[in-house]
């Protein structure tokens, strides 16, 4: 475990949990990946060689008779530009004479403790080697930095840019990292969608050319998560190998996965290079956000245990990652803006002594605020709504035994606004132009540091009067005329990642001065889900769509990356406002039930029947809630790819587990269905809490279970297992 290395043969190795990552300096000087998957024998490092094939029509590197010296067939850690390497780069920059050649070489390397960075969330711990690179004509220094963690199945990756040169030079691309592998008939996998279906499970073939997943929105987005999937052609969720790339990061982004004449397949990405430049002026350094690469030979699920183990383990705050999550009640689909403060009373009242631990008051509690139209900025108290102040609200919820929480849209600002009206200038505007509006609004500029401190200052009175247990941190449109008049002309195109910058500093500023204030991110439901935003927030709003049909499949793909703590989800009323759908509030439970829990509906229009069903529920999830923070994830059937959904949670010591099954649509006298369980302890035999049978774990392995015929659509089954 840890970081080998054979200083004579410049070879590097980084051994993770069950993830070998192997890095040889070739005779060119260009670190070239040797191997990037199962641990390897150590003694026998050395023997590592990428082939090399001769062809016409090639390049060879200058100041060498050796004729396959051909830059396009190394599998490289840095994408060249401009000198010999034609596939897509992972770094452009323009010197001062314009030219934008780099040719980066070995030049040493070492190994680090803690990493230091507090401009972006950074991932803690581990081991950290870092690559020097220099390109001794522009005399620009990359320093890669690789992490590796003993328990976990990632390699996290990012780059520095020291300008070490009397110019300053302009960065046009500055990707995070570039890993080259030999294709071996590899499928491609992401997660693309819209706002209401984000992160659906798209699976293609590889095939020549470029595939870029990106987003230009200033947000990470629904349409496309920064994250893609490489795997064997048979791989499926629990066999099969599969190379996970993700990002953390929350802005613009892009990842390319090119597919070369020489098999080879590329894959890069971080910052989107799309309207990006950074000038960097001498003796200055870029950091590049981190990439988290995680490998498995346990197919799609051992890869996202990889992930949820990084994110949980080393990575998202350690004092709110495995503490007791609040089951919250939120009243935006229960009473979207038409609330006041005796509606709010009756909520409390009624789901006082059900077991719900905070209630969030939603949009609309602030300004003029009674439709999306206006005050957006003005965060103080709507008095004719709440007569006795948000602390009104909150000593009642305190005398109930439950919190409260409060919604915020920080980032936004209304035309319709006190704060517009003193700050014109406070929007994202160019100057002549109108600027599109998004549910009519408008976006703050983030890259001013008087509208983050405003912002850091007025988060802050809240917390503190109220004395928060929890926030909403929404963000429901994405940018456009990204632009400061503060920034000078040559430095326009940073805006966007300046503007990231800006949202991470504030939200530092909150998680370290109110660590024990819960921070929900949310962007009209999961449209900015990113590791970056998990650098602040434990949880995240996983979409605005709540009918569990619909969410069984965004949970199913959100839970590729990203560990099910880290999703919000809420049972909501009947017929769903979404979809129209109508399901049982049992079978809602148990898709909400996989992850952070809570509700978002009117407990007065609940019978008193169904009001100790949440009971009930509320008992339960606190009895499985261990299994949501820290289980092992095994998903065991796709709903976008048959007619069933099935997801099994199992305890770290084996010696519980709870099985989640949906079967969407009801097939009468349909094929009898056996589900294999891995993930259990074959030496052991469990018990079954829901149908007193006991199985061993070799049995639920290798034969399964055999799963009811359920009657109507969308019903789920859950099974609860424990060792004898
Ligand atoms: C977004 C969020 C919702 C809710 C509304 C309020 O759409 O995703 O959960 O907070 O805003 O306007």
């Amino acid at each position: 475990m840890g970081i080998e290395i054979l200083e004579k043969e410049r070879i590097f190795c980084l051994t993770g949990k069950s993830v070998c990552y192997v890095i040889g300096v070739n005779e060119f000087g260009y670190p070239e990946c040797l191997h990037f998957g199962l641990p390897l024998p150590l003694g026998e490092l050395a023997k590592l060689r990428n082939p090399r094939l001769v062809r016409g029509h090639s390049v060879s590197l200058p100041g060498t008779a050796d004729r396959d010296a051909d830059p396009s067939q190394m599998l490289m850690e840095v994408g060249g530009c401009n000198s010999g390497d034609y596939r897509e780069p992972s770094l452009a920059l323009t010197v001062a004479d314009g030219s934008r050649i780099t040719d980066f070489r070995y030049a040493g390397f070492q190994i680090v403790g803690e990493r230091n960075c507090r401009q972006m969330p950074r991932a803690g711990g581990g081991e950290t080697l870092e690559l020097f690179l220099m390109d001794p004509v522009s005399r620009i220094r990359l320093v890669l930095q690789y992490t590796v963690y003993p328990d976990t199945g990632v390699i996290v990756r990012t780059a520095r840019i020291d300008n070490q040169s009397r110019d300053t030079v302009t960065l046009d691309r500055a990707y995070s990292f570039n890993l080259d592998l030999c294709n071996d008939r590899y499928d491609l996998i992401c997660l693309c969608g819209a706002q209401l279906r984000e992160r659906s499970i798209v699976r293609t073939q590889l095939v020549p050319g470029i595939h870029r997943i990106d987003s230009k929105r200033g947000v990470s987005s629904a349409q496309r998560n920064p994250f893609v999937c490489l795997c064997d052609r048979h791989a499926d969720e629990n066999a099969g190998a599969a190379y996970g790339v993700t990002l953390l990061y929350s802005g613009s982004f892009a990842l390319n996965v090119e597919l070369d004449e020489c098999d080879h397949v590329r894959i890069n990405g971080g910052i989107n290079d799309f309207g990006f430049m950074w000038r960097l002026g001498p003796g200055e350094s870029f950091e590049t956000p981190d990439c988290v690469i995680a490998f498995s030979k346990e197919g799609f699920s051992g890869m996202s245990r990889a992930f949820h183990d990084f994110f949980r383990q080393h990575y998202m705050d350690p004092g709110q990652v495995f503490r007791h999550h609040p089951i919250v009640i939120n009243n935006w689909e229960a009473t979207y803006f038409d609330f006041d403060e005796d509606k709010l009373k009756r909520f409390v009242d009624r789901v006082k002594g059900t077991g719900m631990d905070l209630l969030v008051l939603d949009d609309g509690w602030f300004g003029k605020r009674n439709d999306d139209r206006s005050s957006l900025g003005d965060w103080f108290v709507n008095k004719s709504k709440l007569p006795h102040g948000l602390k009104g609200i909150c000593d009642y919820c305190r005398a109930k035994g439950m919190k409260l929480g409060l919604w915020f849209e920080p980032e936004m600002i209304s035309e319709n606004s006190d704060l517009f009206r003193a700050h014109p200038d406070w929007c994202i505007h160019a100057p002549g132009r109108k600027s599109c509006v998004g549910r009519d609004q408008l976006v703050l500029d983030m890259t001013r540091t008087d509208v983050c401190q405003y912002l850091k200052d007025v988060l802050s009175q809240h917390i503190e009067a109220l004395d928060l247990a929890y926030i909403k941190w929404d963000m429901n449109r994405s940018i456009t005329e990204f632009y400061s008049p503060t920034l000078p002309a040559e430095r326009a195109r940073e805006f966007f990642h300046r503007y990231v910058l800006g949202l991470y500093d504030v939200l530092r500023y909150l998680r370290e001065k109110y660590p024990h204030t819960v921070i929900e991110s949310c962007a009209s439901g999961g449209c900015r889900f990113d590791g970056g935003m998990l650098g602040y927030s434990s949880q995240i709003w996983t979409s605005d769509n709540t009918d569990a049909l619909s969410r069984a499949s965004i949970q199913y793909g959100t839970s590729y990356v990203y560990p099910l703590s880290a999703m919000s989800c809420h049972v909501s009323a009947c017929p769903n406002a979404q979809s129209g759908r109508v399901i049982d509030l049992a079978d809602r439970f148990h898709i909400a039930s996989l992850g952070t829990f809570g509700y978002e509906l009117d407990p007065g229009s609940l019978t008193d029947e169904e009001l100790a069903r949440l009971s009930e529920f509320n008992e339960q999830y606190r009895q499985d809630e261990d299994l949501v923070l820290k289980g092992d994830v095994y998903r065991l059937a796709n709903p976008f790819e048959e007619n069933l959904f099935a997801m099994m949670l199992v305890s770290r010591d084996r010696e519980k587990a709870k099985l989640v099954v949906m079967v969407p649509v009801c097939q009468p006298n349909g094929t009898i269905r056996k589900l294999k369980l891995p993930g259990l302890d074959r030496r052991r035999t469990y018990s079954v809490r829901e149908t007193g049978q006991q199985f061993s774990g070799e049995l639920l392995a290798s034969y399964g279970l055999v799963l009811p015929g359920l009657r109507g659509d969308y019903k789920t089954v859950v099974y609860h297992f424990k060792a004898v």
